[in-house]
Parts: structure tokens; C-alpha cells; sequence
């Protein structure tokens, strides 16, 4: 199927969906590409991981929960969204340490509470940006790393106008990141039953901080 997202880039290089791209991302330390069915090992090694998976409310994966997610991904994601979480791997070594990426949602937002779901077909009405590191490469600025090339990736190449990170509060690691991406705390919510922190940026406030980012140029 034909990715409703079509990146800038392909764009001007003539008509190839964000779909055709297996290394999607890269930065110094990182390359993020497309996630396949030879990645399951690795990353049910990751999912099984208690403290990794410490703020996620249906905690571990088993490997055929893992293979599930993985062939979601793959098959959800990426053939009918031309994007999702990607495999990321540390260039040094060339490991496998986490997958990281783009996630579609539909969030309602009732009196009692918020409800999420994955939707099937875009446009998504939320895109979060996630991330998710193996623990032995934790505090060394890859989560940030990752983030901040995904949010750029969002809104240079896909023209989201927004995007979001759903964080239960507690998970303070997971919150630095955000606003280190220059995310900030849109609303506390309960959302699908669990205290969840809703955090987000537009595309505007990203443009304003990737030109503050960047370096003067001589006139
Ligand atoms: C969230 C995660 C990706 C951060 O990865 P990381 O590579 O350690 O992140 P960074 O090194 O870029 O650190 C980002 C900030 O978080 C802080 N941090 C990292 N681990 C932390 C921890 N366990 N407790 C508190 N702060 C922590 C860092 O000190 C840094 O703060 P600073 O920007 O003020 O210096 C990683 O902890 C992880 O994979 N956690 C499990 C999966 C998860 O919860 N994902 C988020 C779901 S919403």
C-alpha cells in the first residue's frame, strides 16, 4: 500500500514514499532503519527486561508478544503509515540497543478520562514520538539523541504540525528526554486508567528552536 506521508525529501527527488526507505535516520552516534522479522531476538532480549519495560502498563514482552508487536509494526506501520518505531543501532559497535520512532494514536479525551487507540489508517490525529533504549546504554545522551533526530524527521520531512509523548509521571528519565526535545506538560490525564502526563510540541515551536539551535551564519 501507498504511504499516505510522503517525506519532503522524496518530494524533491521525485514521488517515493517515506515507505521505500529502509535506513531512515541518522545521527552521530545512531542509525535508525526500518525494523524486520531478523530483528526478533533481539529485541525480545530488550522487552524482557523488567526495568526497561518498568512504565509500560503491560510490563515484559514474551517472545511471541514481541514477534506480535514486531509483525504490527511492519505490517500496520509501516505499509499503511510509512513510518513507526525503528530499529536503532549503535554505529561504533553496530548493536542492536532499543528501537525508537514514530507512533500513530487516536487519544479521546472524556470527563472521566482519556481512551487511546491504535488507528489502522491515516491520517493518525496524534503522532508521539518514542523511545526506548537497551539498560547497559542508558545516561549516555542516546535517548536524546534518537528523540531529537525523530522530532526533526516529524516535522522536516513528514510535515506533521504536532507531536506528542505519552509518560506515565513517575518515569522522570522518559520526561527529561521529552523536554530535552523541547516538549513541554500539555495536561495530567488519566488515560486507558493509568496517571499519564501528556506532553507536546507544535511544528512552529520546533522551527523556532531548531533556528536558535543552529549555528549563525556570516553575513
Ligand atoms: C527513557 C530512555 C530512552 C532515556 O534514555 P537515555 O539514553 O538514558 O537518555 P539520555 O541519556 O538522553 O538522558 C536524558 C535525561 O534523562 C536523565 N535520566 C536518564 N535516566 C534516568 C533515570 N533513570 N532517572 C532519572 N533521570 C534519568 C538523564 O540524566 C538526562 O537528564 P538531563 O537531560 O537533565 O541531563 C531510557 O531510560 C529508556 O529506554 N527507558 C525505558 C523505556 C522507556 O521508559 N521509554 C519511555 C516510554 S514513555
Amino acid at each position: 500500500m501507498q504511504s499516505f506521508y510522503r517525506t519532503g525529501r522524496s518530494q524533491r527527488g521525485g514521488i517515493i514514499a517515506a515507505d521505500g526507505q529502509t535506513n531512515v535516520l541518522e545521527t552521530p552516534r545512531l542509525t535508525l532503519r526500518r525494523l524486520n522479522m531478523n530483528d526478533l531476538d533481539d529485541l525480545a532480549l530488550i522487552y524482557r527486561d523488567p526495568d526497561v519495560r518498568r512504565y509500560f502498563p503491560e510490563g515484559t514482552l514474551s517472545y511471541e508478544e514481541t514477534r506480535e508487536e514486531l509483525e504490527w509494526i511492519i505490517d500496520v506501520y509501516y505499509d499503511r503509515f510509512g513510518f513507526g518505531l525503528w530499529a536503532t543501532i549503535h554505529k561504533e559497535t553496530g548493536a542492536f540497543i532499543g528501537r525508537c520512532g514514530l507512533l500513530p494514536w487516536t487519544i479521546d479525551i472524556g470527563e472521566d478520562g482519556a481512551i487511546s487507540e491504535h488507528p489502522l489508517e491515516p491520517p493518525a490525529p496524534e503522532v508521539e514520538v518514542a523511545y526506548l533504549v537497551a539498560k547497559d546504554h542508558w545516561r549516555r545522551g542516546l535517548g536524546t539523541e534518537a528523540a531529537q533526530a525523530i522530532v526533526d524527521y516529524g516535522f522536516e520531512e513528514l510535515h506533521l504540525p504536532r507531536l506528542i509523548c505519552l509518560i506515565d509521571p513517575a518515569n522522570r528519565a522518559s520526561a527529561r528526554v521529552a523536554e530535552n526535545i523541547g516538549m513541554t506538560l500539555e495536561r495530567d490525564m488519566e488515560l486507558d486508567a493509568e496517571p499519564t502526563s501528556l506532553y507536546s510540541i507544535s511544528s512552529e515551536r520546533a522551527l523556532e528552536l531548531r533556528r536558535s539551535r543552529a549555528p549563525a551564519r556570516d553575513t
